[in-house]
């Protein structure tokens, strides 16, 4: 049977939510706003308008749109620069023999991603051809935990949600997934995503048995 396997991109396929967290972070610090780890968890998964939002809620500011749109622009080319050497070896342990499997198996491959820089990452680390489908901050206009990202990929591979699989190392990732009625894997820690299916530390931890029962089940 096909199956849609939908993957995250940060913090999942490549290690650029570390880069995500730097660059909010130099924007709390100009602010004043203490801006910690835990307060970072919150942010992994949500857009980038939302994440100012948040940091701004978090210490408790009024901004202008214009002062807003500053910081935006600011975060995004600070996010960019540790993105200028990115090549193949950003791409997470473990994740290409997955990725490998997959096609073996000519299952469904998407991308469900919140950023408007997908596309460029999946290039620079060369497995933009591994996807069937991408569907990125430019193509939604509600941020998980809404769905509409998944439920996206998953119509354009012609999956039910029953027969979407995502991969998700955020909380508000594994939320749309779960809402959506699809199977939630988390990647990361089990005391942050708790409410995934299945959770995984990393991708070196799921071997091809547990996706072979995904694709059989
Ligand atoms: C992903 C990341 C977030 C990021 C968002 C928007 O969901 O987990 O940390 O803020 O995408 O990314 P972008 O590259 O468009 O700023
Ligand atoms: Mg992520």
């Amino acid at each position: 049977k096909v199956k849609a396997f939908i993957f995250d991109l940060d913090g999942v396929i490549v290690d650029t939510a570390k880069y995500h967290y730097l660059a909010w972070q130099k924007i709390a610090n100009q602010l004043g706003i203490e801006f910690t780890h835990q307060h970072n968890e919150q942010l992994k998964g949500v857009s980038r308008v939302r994440s100012l939002d948040l940091i701004l809620e978090l210490g408790k500011i009024q901004a202008s749109q214009e002062d807003k749109n500053k910081w935006l622009v600011q975060k995004n080319e600070d996010y960019l620069s540790y993105l200028v050497d990115m090549d193949e070896s950003e791409i997470l342990p473990g994740v290409m023999p997955i990725l490998k499997f997959l096609k073996e198996k000519k299952q469904g491959i998407a991308l469900g991603s919140a950023s408007k820089n997908a596309k460029p990452i999946l290039e620079k680390t060369g497995i933009l051809h591994y996807f069937d489908v991408i569907v990125d901050g430019n193509d939604v206009s509600n941020a998980k935990p809404d769905p509409e990202v998944f439920l996206q990929a998953a119509k354009l591979l012609h999956a039910s949600n029953a027969d979407s699989i995502v991969f998700e190392d955020s909380v508000a990732g594994v939320q749309a997934a779960n809402i959506a009625n699809m199977t939630s894997v988390g990647i990361g820690e089990e005391t942050v995503l708790h409410e995934a299916k299945y959770i995984f530390r990393d991708f070196t931890n799921i071997d091809t048995n547990f996706i072979e029962a995904l694709i059989k089940k």
